[in-house]
């Protein structure tokens, strides 16, 4: 099977190579855990093989993002300046619809939904980061967060679409986990504490990686200043 970069040797020694090509890999995880710096090590390292990268940012500005990724030694901008990076922004999107429905305009703008953000993948999209999904999966009923998760993954396979779907461990859990039944292949990031050393650390498992053998074991992770570093297994020993 084809594999695409994550960005992260480590990661992509654990997964076989990478991402599997032209799937869903669903990023969940608590606020702060890391979600967003995952995807920035995965956008990073296909803009400088020559992918054509796009991310649907419903949390932060493309601002926000490139100023992210500089501080973990990524630049972005060239990427960004070049079209070969797309960020969409539904964050001002949204933050002016909200704005809108103040000076009268109908409050339906705001029902935005899993199809609505598919509609915004740009032809020729090879990388794609969907961050966060985690508020429009709450508009709808569970039937139907089924369908249209099942629908994304289509799409995405047929349009050639690597793709990272992130959602907050908050929205994943009142969707009863949902998700983790349509997608490919499924990461979880954790900060808990370790009891032995009593301070708190940063985890990673991959509960589900179809065609790919995974460890249960989890693993312990740092975000310095040059990005995410793994170290090997080992980790899972807290209480
Ligand atoms: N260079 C760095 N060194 C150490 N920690 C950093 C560095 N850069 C960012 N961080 C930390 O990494 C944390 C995780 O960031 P990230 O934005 O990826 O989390 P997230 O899971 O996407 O959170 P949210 O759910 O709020 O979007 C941040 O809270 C920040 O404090
Ligand atoms: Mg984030």
């Amino acid at each position: 099977m084809e594999r695409v970069s994550t960005g992260i040797e480590e990661l992509d020694r654990k997964l076989s190579g990478g991402y599997p090509a032209n799937k869903v890999t669903l990023v969940t995880g608590v606020a702060g855990s890391g979600k967003t710096i995952f995807s920035i090590h995965f956008i990073y390292k296909n803009c400088l093989e020559g992918r054509k990268c796009m991310i649907i940012a419903t949390e932060e500005t493309p601002e926000d993002i490139i100023y992210q990724a500089s501080l973990l030694g990524r630049d972005l901008t060239p990427y960004y300046k070049s079209g070969q990076l797309i960020i969409e922004n539904i964050f001002e999107n949204r933050s002016e619809m909200v704005g809108q429905t103040r000076y009268g305009f109908k409050p339906e703008c705001l029902n935005i939904e899993i199809p609505t953000l598919i509609e915004l993948i740009r032809e020729g999209t090879e990388c794609l980061v969907m961050d966060n999904i985690g508020t429009f999966v709450l508009r709808v009923s569970i039937k139907r967060l089924r369908d249209q998760l099942d629908a994304l993954n289509y799409l995405v396979r047929k349009k050639g679409c690597t793709t990272l779907l992130i959602m907050d461990e908050s929205a994943h859990n009142i969707t009863h986990q949902l998700a983790e039944y349509s997608v490919y292949g499924s990461i979880r990031l954790l900060v808990r504490e370790n009891s032995y050393l009593g301070k708190m650390e940063r985890y990673l498992s991959i509960p589900k990686m179809r065609s790919t053998p995974i460890s249960p074991e989890m693993s312990i992770f740092e975000i310095t200043s040059e990005g995410i570093k793994i170290h090997d297994s080992g980790g899972g020993k807290f209480c």
